[in-house]
């Protein structure tokens, strides 16, 4: 079945308010791509400005990480029903840069991704294993322990993203054939559990997507999108990523 790509830019830790100059070069830079979505992630503190900013272009606006409950004694923490109720549409959950320096586990990723449902907002759900996990020959047993751990129960009204931790800021990424056998396992771990319904769902590449790798990654099976990282900062690097679909 044909799924509508997604390229989705998380731009992390990254941005003041004078960036919402680099997505109106974004906005202007897409208004003619029909066949994708494009997302943006900024930081929290600039959603708000962005979601104002993007209204009626093709971006759509998402956030980082939310927390599990609505409202409550958590100071610092965001609820989905905020990110959406500043202008977000979506929002990454399960980050390995939140499993790891937060010490997120797979069922604090599934109460958020169960927030977003809640409160509207699409879930990107994040899993991917390390250097030293792959050495082991355990890639596929931690992305499917990610997977049956993450992912909430009832509809599979989310995408997924494979980001292998190694792949991430290093430069360095998975073979297509590797990223190919990685998605169809996605494949058939979703089909097993949500029946059908697991051929819409969306399964982003993560992990060192450049404009020089983007078209071969993006070409493999199953890969229905990317979630990009350092090359989502600047137009001119994610454009030409975009534009793959264009
Ligand atoms: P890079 O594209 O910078 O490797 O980051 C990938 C990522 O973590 C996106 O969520």
């Amino acid at each position: 079945m044909a799924r509508r790509p997604l390229v989705a830019g998380n731009w992390k830790m990254n941005g003041l308010s004078a960036s919402v100059a680099e997505l109106q070069k974004i906005m202007a830079g897409t208004q003619h791509f029909a066949n994708v979505d494009v997302m943006v992630c900024p930081p929290a503190t600039l959603l708000a400005g962005f979601a104002a900013a993007a209204r009626g272009s093709r971006v759509a606006i998402g956030a980082q990480d939310c927390h599990p409950c609505p409202a409550g004694a958590y100071t610092g923490d965001i609820a989905a029903e905020m990110l959406k109720d500043a202008g977000a549409q979506a929002v990454i959950v399960g980050h390995s840069e939140r499993r790891h320096y937060h010490g997120e586990t797979d069922a604090m990723v599934r109460d958020k991704a169960l927030a977003a449902r809640r409160s509207g907002l699409a879930a990107i759900i994040c899993v991917g294993e390390t250097q030293a996990e792959r050495d082991a020959g355990h890639a596929r047993a931690v992305v499917r322990a990610q997977l049956e751990g993450s992912l909430p129960d009832g509809a599979a009204d989310f995408a997924l993203a494979y980001e292998p931790v190694w792949a991430i800021g290093s430069g360095v990424t998975p073979t297509p054939h590797d990223v190919a056998d990685m998605h169809g396992f996605i494949r058939q771990m979703l089909s097993a559990r949500y029946g059908d319904a697991a051929q819409r769902t969306r399964i982003l590449y993560g992990g060192s997507v450049k404009p020089n790798n983007a078209a071969e990654l993006l070409a493999v099976d199953n890969v229905d999108g990317a979630l990009v990282g350092g090359a989502s900062l600047k137009a001119e690097e994610f454009l030409p990523i975009v534009r793959i679909y264009g």
